[in-house]
């Protein structure tokens, strides 16, 4: 399966931070797998327009499942589809934790954001105490039934297994922890998807590094990486990103 390497900026960037981007497409020219570049929504349409003849994408963070309204502050899947973003990061851990965003509130975000077109990268992962208290799979299958609508196009959809004590700790699950995960998640999809869950990647996301990419791209079941802190920097990103090709 070719391989989807996403970079979720966070709350990080300004205009002066678009050099990334025109580095990364110096650095990936060569590359043979899909690039995402998830900047925050003011940096969007002008990242579009930089990587325009570029094999990058470019992805937004989250968004509100309405198409529009009396919501202030809020951006819809339809402005983020609008202005150029094919890709979105649904239900990041970071959202759950600090925005209160339960599995009832991902699935109608990642409706709304299959409404627009775009493809969406769902998150799902344990704590650290839930996998301490042996729950991590109990998690994941809970997080994946709740967070994924069943009639949806599963062409439309990326899974991201990003454990949430691994996100930028530095920390990464063993091996047999990511496989184990991954090949849960792969059995879901395929229970839900059926033939086609085969097809929807599964990418690991928590303190990815170029030192480590190429062994987790190695394992069953890894179709790519959700990546944080060395997204922001166009040559740690870009060694990720050879790691996969
Ligand atoms: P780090 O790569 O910084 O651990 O972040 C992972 C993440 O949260 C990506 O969404």
């Amino acid at each position: 399966m070719r391989k989807l390497i996403a970079g979720n900026w966070k709350m990080n960037g300004l205009v002066s931070s678009l050099a990334e981007i025109e580095a990364l497409k110096g650095l990936t020219g060569s590359a043979a797998c899909d690039i995402v570049v998830c900047p925050p929504f003011t940096l969007i349409d002008r990242a579009v327009r930089q990587a325009v003849g570029s094999p990058l994408s470019v992805g937004a963070q989250d968004c509100h499942a309405q198409a529009n309204g009396a919501f202030t502050g809020d951006v819809s899947a339809e402005m983020l589809a609008d202005s150029g973003a094919r890709y979105i990061i649904l239900g990041h851990s970071e959202r759950r934790v600090s925005h209160g965003e339960d599995d009832e509130i991902v699935l109608a975000k990642v409706r709304a954001a299959h409404r627009a077109g775009l493809t969406t990268i769902v998150c799902i992962g344990e704590t650290r105490h839930e996998r301490d208290e042996g729950r991590a799979i109990e998690v994941v299958n809970e997080q994946l039934a709740g967070s994924v609508p069943g009639e949806t196009d599963s062409r439309n959809l990326v899974i991201a297994y990003e454990p949430v004590w691994a996100i930028g700790t530095g920390l990464v699950p063993t091996h047999e922890q990511i496989e184990e995960v991954h090949a849960t998640i792969r059995k879901g999809l395929e229970q839900r998807f059926g033939h086609d869950g085969r097809a929807v990647r599964i990418l690991y996301g928590g303190s990815v590094k170029g030192v480590n990419a190429a062994a987790i791209f190695g394992l069953r079941n890894v179709d790519g990486a959700l990546v944080g802190g060395a997204s922001l920097n166009a040559s740690d990103f870009a060694e990720i990103v050879l790691a996969a090709t």
